[in-house]
Parts: C-alpha cells; sequence; structure tokens
C-alpha cells in the first residue's frame, strides 16, 4: 500500500514502499505548507521544474536528510553545486529505484530559477512504487500527449487547477478524459490569490464525469 500525502500546492510526499519520495518540496514561505523544510525527509526529490514554488527547499532538505535530487540536467547541477547529492536526466529519461521507477514527461510551462537563470525544460513525472502508478503532472497547460500517459494506467493524478499559470477546472477536466487515471487529486491552487478555486467543486465535476477524485486539505493523504 502507498501514501500519497499532499503538504500544499504542489508538494507531495509519497511513502509506503521502499523508497520514499518528495516531490516540488516548497514549504517556507508556502502559506499552505502542512510541515517545515525540518520536518521533511525522503531518499528521492523530485523536482519538475526550477520555479521557486517546485524547487523551493529542494537542497536544505536533501542536505540534511541526504536525499538524492532527481530532475533536469540544470537543476540537479545546481543542486550539486549547492551541495545536494543528484542525478541529472531530461525528458524520456527513466530512473530505477529500491521498488519502483519514475519517468519524466513534457510539461507545457517554463522553468527558470528564482535568481533568472535556465532550469532545463519543465516537467512532469509518472511513478511507480509497488505497483502503483501516479502521475503528478507538474505545472502544465492541457496537451493532448496526456493521452500518451495515460496508456500506462494511471492510478492517481495529481494534476494542477490553479488556472493562471497552469490548467485550470475545465481543462484539467478535459486532461482527465485524457489520462483516465483511477483516482484524481487537484494540486497548485488556493495559495495565492491568482490561483484561487474550488477544489470540492472541482471534485464533483470529476465525479460527474466518472471520476473518482479527493480535494486534499494541505496535511491530508490519500491511500491507493
Ligand atoms: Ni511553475
Ligand atoms: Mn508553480
Amino acid at each position: 500500500m502507498v501514501e500519497v500525502h499532499f503538504l500544499g500546492h504542489a508538494t507531495t510526499l509519497i511513502t509506503g514502499g521502499k523508497t520514499t519520495i518528495l516531490i516540488d518540496p516548497f514549504l517556507s514561505g508556502n502559506p499552505l505548507a502542512a510541515a517545515s523544510p525540518d520536518e521533511v525527509s525522503a531518499d528521492l526529490i523530485v523536482v519538475t521544474h526550477a520555479h521557486g514554488d517546485h524547487w523551493g527547499d529542494t537542497v536544505p532538505i536533501a542536505k540534511r536528510s541526504g536525499a538524492l535530487v532527481v530532475s533536469t540536467f540544470e537543476i540537479a547541477s545546481r543542486a550539486s553545486q549547492e551541495g545536494a547529492n543528484s542525478w541529472a536526466m531530461n525528458i524520456g529519461g527513466r530512473y530505477d529505484f529500491d521498488g519502483g521507477w519514475l519517468k519524466f514527461y513534457p510539461a507545457w510551462h517554463s522553468s527558470s530559477f528564482p535568481d533568472g537563470s535556465y532550469g532545463g525544460m519543465p516537467m512532469g513525472v509518472v511513478i511507480e512504487l509497488e505497483g502503483k502508478k501516479i502521475y503528478h503532472a507538474g505545472d502544465t497547460a492541457l496537451f493532448s500527449d496526456m493521452a500518451l500517459i495515460g496508456e500506462a494506467g494511471i492510478d492517481l493524478a495529481l494534476l494542477p487547477i490553479g488556472d493562471t499559470f497552469t490548467m485550470g477546472p475545465e481543462d484539467a477536466l478535459k486532461a482527465l478524459e485524457l489520462i483516465k487515471p483511477k483516482k484524481v487529486v487537484p494540486i497548485h491552487y488556493n495559495t495565492f490569490p491568482p490561483i484561487r478555486q474550488d477544489g470540492d467543486a472541482f471534485v464533483a465535476r470529476a465525479s460527474a464525469l466518472g471520476f473518482d477524485g479527493v480535494a486534499l486539505k494541505p496535511g491530508e493523504s490519500v491511500q491507493i
């Protein structure tokens, strides 16, 4: 059994398998954060892109917990320069770990570090852990190749619904039709005024289309 903990914004902690995975750790400076950077540890930290609300606390958590930062060449290089262990990849690449694997897919977005330097291509990630497949879309617009990602058989999709910087609810519903996950959890909304959305309303609309979903509050988790 795998447990997916929503820590606020796009920050997700996946536990229960042999490997604990933290995605996009943005805790300090996140008004919805359900934990402080001192409280979270992982074996792997996956960073979808370099924006501050995803790169966030990657280096301090990696250095304290010994986590390996797995991301683009550009983000992994920066993590290593700042003293963390890292593994450099790019879109299309797969990384095997104890109990599963992960694979990076495109995301339609941008990716610069808070200082303006280039972060490589923005990405989404599919993680298979203990036989369960989780798709964290990162920050992205709707794109039709999500149907290819869905062919893998996704147990849980974490999709942005905030609008303004990513898909809004309308397009996230179209994404569901392409991905056809067993369950959906909306992310990347309500953290800041420009991305205010109603997560429960999105889940109700998803349900009307036949998709099971839950709008997790920061700190809540779902088992798959
Ligand atoms: Ni972003
Ligand atoms: Mn973002």
